[in-house]
């Protein structure tokens, strides 16, 4: 039986934590001492990281130690367990072997951070201070488990096990194309399905690309230190196989204020160039320096540092002595802000020029883009910020026009836009040329799924979703004419999704017809009231040219009633916003506030919907779902099934013979 002094002591353990659910000191650290990784990470036989430890010291709040002192003089540890040699536990720098002045020396900052909600509205941080120390490139060469261990106060420990995975070593994939398609879920195929292909008595006529796919698999999202993600930490999930921080991409975040000096993980594209010196590329519909794309070669704590990002694209992390990887040999997006020499830009510098010295082709538009010479390193960069959606580069082109993208920096509209598919098959031969013998790997992102599921505009989210299946189809096409088909692993996946899903149909012409909002509602129909897909249905003087898989029209009377589980206050009419994309929220002059509102211009005739999320979101955000992933070819059965994140990293290195390359010496 409990005493009442431990059921005290329970007690407020308990309570500590649950204060640290919304605000965290530091997610992956809950008691004083932290190692870097963590507790529970795999690694990759030979994969290159940083190690980080810290010990805490907080000054109030309600961790208050040491009178905000941290030790200096912790110690750490680690042990290859069950070692036939009765596995000793060794220092850090005997056990990596490191060279020289083996024991860095101890850093130490301050940090601050809120307890809770009610400490954040009061204004009371609780400060922390740290002494810290890291030891830079080191890797883990045998398979297995090991204990870390960080001892510091005079008897405090904290241990972390890692893992390093036991994996095949034989190369079975020479190249591998990598689909994100960002924030996509399945309720959005099946949806977007619904859109594109006909059927007949309940059976469709058409299917999707995806739909033929002849293995799928379920990947759980959740961050290390959050279960809802964002796109920077589950890219670097995908391509790295440690999972990171909102915000966080290629380094587990530290504590420390500087957002480069975190320790790093070696991505799938840094072994790919190590090992085996392949081709790689990234191709997005979203500016290049953002999380989904930009996340194959950065290391940092902050998504945001942009420019900084492209030059670590283009360069490496070069202030670390961190492994290369040659600089992309197709880059195609989205984001011109980055190159343009200015603010936007690292150090100001013209990243067009930069590219174009280390030999690449610099194309701005979509003919020089088919033009570009495939034997040499190309780069694209066709807009400032992401590219217009599919359905105003198709449909409402008269939307895109009206932008100020300019990618050479005029006052402009950029004109002659490429889409996903011309960007995708353009990275196929230019990493076909240049991969020759030793392959290629390549991303392509359909990143405005995501961009326009965050402002609830549905038609948007799916029209890319739909250019994705046709860009997979037209890929298979291209690899089959190139024979390349039967050597190339196709993963088609999401980072993460949103609530979204269809729930019935409405009748715009009703709805607009109704005086308030609740017998506006009276348009939807559901259950059988949502009778069949309109979007199918051929009008008489409605022409749109758009390939077999799109809808013939996208603005039928009766269209599809959805809704997502998280959004700001907006405005519900359902159908397409023929004038671009949507604004479902805004400040309102006249509050007095920064918080959302329903955007007084935004779908006019529709009903209001109350918000879920906190009045500061301007739009709807993630969720918390498990995403699909499609794979056919070599290893294509090792996708099936339900796994983390992570595990498609090891599932596609392994099937790269990223493993074989484990006891190959760290090159300098
Ligand atoms: C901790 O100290 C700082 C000043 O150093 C103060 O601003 C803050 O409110 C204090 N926090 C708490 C929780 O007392
Ligand atoms: C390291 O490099 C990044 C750019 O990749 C830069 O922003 C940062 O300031 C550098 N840090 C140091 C300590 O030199
Ligand atoms: C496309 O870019 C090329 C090369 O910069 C330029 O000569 C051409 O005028 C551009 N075409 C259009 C339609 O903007
Ligand atoms: C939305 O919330 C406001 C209060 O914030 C309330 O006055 C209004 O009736 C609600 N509207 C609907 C449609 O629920
Ligand atoms: C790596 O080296 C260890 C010990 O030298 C050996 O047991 C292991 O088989 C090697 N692995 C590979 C992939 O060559």
């Amino acid at each position: 039986m409990l005493s009442k002094l431990s059921i005290t002591a329970i007690l407020v353990a308990t309570g500590s934590l649950i204060s640290a659910q919304t605000f965290q000191r530091l997610g992956t650290c809950p008691s004083l001492g932290c190692i870097l990784p963590p507790d529970e990470q795999d690694f990759l036989p030979g994969q290159q990281f940083d190690i980080r430890f810290e010990v805490h010291a907080p000054k109030n709040g309600s961790e208050a130690f040491n009178n905000g002192v941290p030790d200096e003089k912790f110690t750490a540890t680690i042990t290859k367990d069950h070692d036939r040699k009765g596995g000793k536990a060794k220092s850090i720098a005997d056990f990596f072997k490191l060279k020289g002045s083996a024991e860095p020396k101890v850093e130490k900052w301050t940090f601050s951070w809120y307890e809770d909600l009610f400490a954040q509205d009061a204004k009371t941080p609780s400060v922390v201070n740290v002494a810290s120390k890291v030891y830079r490139r080191v890797a883990l060469y045998e398979p297995g488990t090991y204990t870390v261990t960080l001892r510091y106060y005079g008897g405090k420990t904290t241990t972390a096990k890692w893992t390093v995975r036991e994996l095949a070593t034989r190369k079975k994939a020479k190249n591998v194309i990598f689909f994100i398609g960002d924030g996509m879920t399945t309720n959005m195929i099946t949806a977007a399905r619904l859109l594109a292909h006909k059927t007949i008595n309940g059976k469709y006529q058409s299917l999707m690309q995806l739909d033929k796919f002849p293995v799928l698999g379920h990947q759980m999202t959740h961050s290390i230190d959050s279960f809802i993600t964002d796109s920077a930490n589950s890219a670097s999930a995908l391509y790295s196989g440690h999972k990171s921080t909102v915000n966080a991409m290629g380094v587990y975040a530290d504590s420390s204020p500087d957002p480069f000096d975190d320790p790093k993980v070696e991505t799938i594209i840094e072994l790919l160039v190590r090992i085996w010196g392949s081709a790689w590329g990234a191709v997005s519909t979203a500016f290049i320096a953002d999380a989904t794309p930009i996340a194959l070669t950065a290391h940092t704590r902050l998504r945001s540092q942009y420019g900084p990002l492209i030059d670590q694209a283009l360069n490496g992390v070069t202030n670390y002595s961190w492994p290369g990887h040659g600089g992309p040999d197709a880059y195609f997006g989205g984001g011109a802000e980055q190159f343009l020499p200015g603010s936007g830009s690292y150090q100001g510098k013209d990243y067009y020029a930069e590219f174009a010295k280390k030999g690449y082709s610099v194309s701005l538009n979509k003919t020089s883009l088919l033009k570009a010479d495939n034997k040499k390193k190309a780069l694209g960069i066709f807009c400032k910020a992401n590219l217009p959606v599919w359905l105003d580069r198709n449909i409402f082109p008269e939307n895109s026009a009206k932008l100020k993208n300019d990618p050479a920096g005029g006052s402009g509209a950029a004109t002659d836009l490429p889409g996903l598919k011309d960007m995708t098959l353009k990275a196929i031969d230019v990493l076909h040329a240049r991969g020759g013998k030793k392959g290629f790997f390549l991303m392509s992102e359909a990143a405005s799924i995501d961009k326009q599921m965050h402002s609830l505009d549905y038609e948007r989210a799916l029209g890319d979703l739909l250019e994705l299946d046709d860009t997979v189809r037209a890929t298979v096409a291209k690899l089959k004419s190139l024979g390349i088909l039967e050597e190339t692993l196709i993963v088609v996946s999401a980072d993460h999704g949103h609530g979204f899903d269809v729930f019935g149909s409405s009748d715009t012409k009703y709805m607009a017809a109704q005086p308030d909002d609740r017998s506006k509602r009276d348009a939807v129909g559901v259950y059988q009231n949502s009778g069949l897909s309109q979007y199918t249905v051929e009008q008489p003087g409605i022409s749109y040219n758009t390939g077999p898989n799109f809808p013939v029209n996208w603005d039928p009377r009766y269209v599809i009633a959805a809704g997502a589980g998280a959004n700001p206050d907006h405005r519900e009419q359902y159908g397409v916003d023929k004038t671009g994309p949507r604004t479902p929220a805004a400040t309102l002059a006249g509050k007095g506030s920064s918080d959302f509102y329903v955007n007084p211009t935004d779908e006019t005739k529709g009903f209001v919907v109350n918000g879920t999320v906190p009045v500061s979101q301007s739009q709807g955000v993630h969720s918390l779902t498990d995403v699909p992933v499609y794979a056919m070819g070599p290893c294509q059965e090792r996708f099936g099934g339900t796994y983390e994140n992570i595990d498609l990293f090891y599932k596609m290195a392994e099937c790269l013979g990223l493993a074989h390359g484990s006891n190959k010496t760290i090159r300098g």
